[in-house]
């Protein structure tokens, strides 16, 4: 590789998530516009391996800032986490000319990365996920859209679980993480949050909490159950039948994951795109965007790998004080 990065290579790992078009955009735009050539890489690293890889221009990035998906498809790769495989990409790199790669993400799409750096192709990550769950930034983008999507669906349900006089149970994305599901909850006024990270499985207290509130009064009771505690169905039967209320259980799945991109979403990804660009025209690699305190900023993908976040504690007390 020569020591100068003259070709910039951009693809899409992983599940989608709205603004990953602005993120390619940016990396585009600021890519030519620091001199750099940029080629598109389709289906991720798939499509590496597949050598799926096209020239773009400005005019390839118009009108997609609004569009949630990616324009470069998206998909996870079990042949990249071989030996072979990151061997075989970077060759592939070589081949096409290409020096640095932007891999917008989340974290097993970091891990991708790191392994096609030790082959000398630069690399720089952008996180890219609903899922909010990468340690080293406090957002990833497609978060935002994500939970509002979510948030507008939860309403809806909440609507018809009051006409019925139900308990819902809403069951929300986030992989291993209850980020969607604690930020769903708190803006819903959720009876109940299962997060992955504090559920003990204690039924037994939402059956009670079900049964106090309709003393109570109230007409309705919403559980948002995060995916990483799943089996909504299951429990929405069991509490049914312990409670007498009637329960209906709703997987939101895959519409969290589209639609158009919030204005955050749409910003920060640009932010976070161009910011990659200047990495690597400063020379720097192996690196992830990552935003902290509001500033952009970047981690080692190593030290970035390295590091753990869960749902603050606090916000987790929070949502309970505010459903009493
Ligand atoms: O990481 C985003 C996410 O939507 C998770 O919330 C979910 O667990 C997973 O992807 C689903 O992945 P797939 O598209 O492979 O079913």
């Amino acid at each position: 590789m020569s020591d100068k990065v003259k070709t910039i290579g951009v693809l899409t790992s992983g599940g989608d998530s709205p603004g990953m078009n602005a993120v390619i955009r940016a990396v585009v735009r600021s890519g030519l516009g620091k001199g750099f050539a940029v080629k598109g890489i389709e289906r991720g690293y798939a499509g590496l391996l597949n050598e799926e890889i096209h020239d773009m221009n400005s005019h390839s990035v118009s009108e997609i800032i609004e569009r949630g998906g990616t324009i470069l498809y998206t998909a996870r790769c079990k042949e990249f986490y071989t030996e072979e495989g990151p061997k075989r990409a970077a060759e592939i790199c070589k081949e096409h000319g290409i020096d640095a790669l932007v891999v917008i993400g989340g974290d097993g799409s970091y891990k991708g990365a790191l392994a096609l750096s030790k082959y000398g192709v630069r690399v720089v990550g952008v996180p890219g996920t609903i899922d909010l769950d990468i340690a080293c930034t406090d957002y990833t983008v497609g978060f935002d859209t994500a939970v509002n999507t979510a948030m507008e669906a939860i309403d809806k349900i909440r609507d018809t679980s009051s006409s019925h006089e139900r308990c819902s149970i809403v069951e929300v994305m986030g992989r291993s993480a209850g980020f969607i599901a604690i930020a769903c909850g708190i803006a819903t006024g959720a009876e109940d949050i299962l997060l992955p990270e504090e559920y003990d499985g204690n039924e037994q207290a939402i059956i009670n909490r079900v049964i106090e509130n309709r003393k109570f009064g109230k007409k309705h009771h919403l559980v948002i159950n995060a995916e990483g505690v799943g089996h909504s169905t299951s429990m929405a039967k069991r509490i049914e039948a312990a409670t007498g209320v009637e329960t209906r259980a709703t997987i939101l799945g895959y519409l969290q994951r589209g639609g158009s991109p919030t204005c955050r979403d749409r910003f920060l990804g640009s932010l976070m795109g161009n910011h990659a660009v200047e990495l690597l025209a400063e020379g720097k690699t192996n690196r992830v965007v990552a935003i902290k305190d509001n500033h952009l900023t970047d981690f080692d993908i190593d030290e970035a790998l390295a590091m753990q976040k869960s749902v603050p504690k606090d916000w987790v007390q929070i949502a309970k004080n505010l459903v009493r």
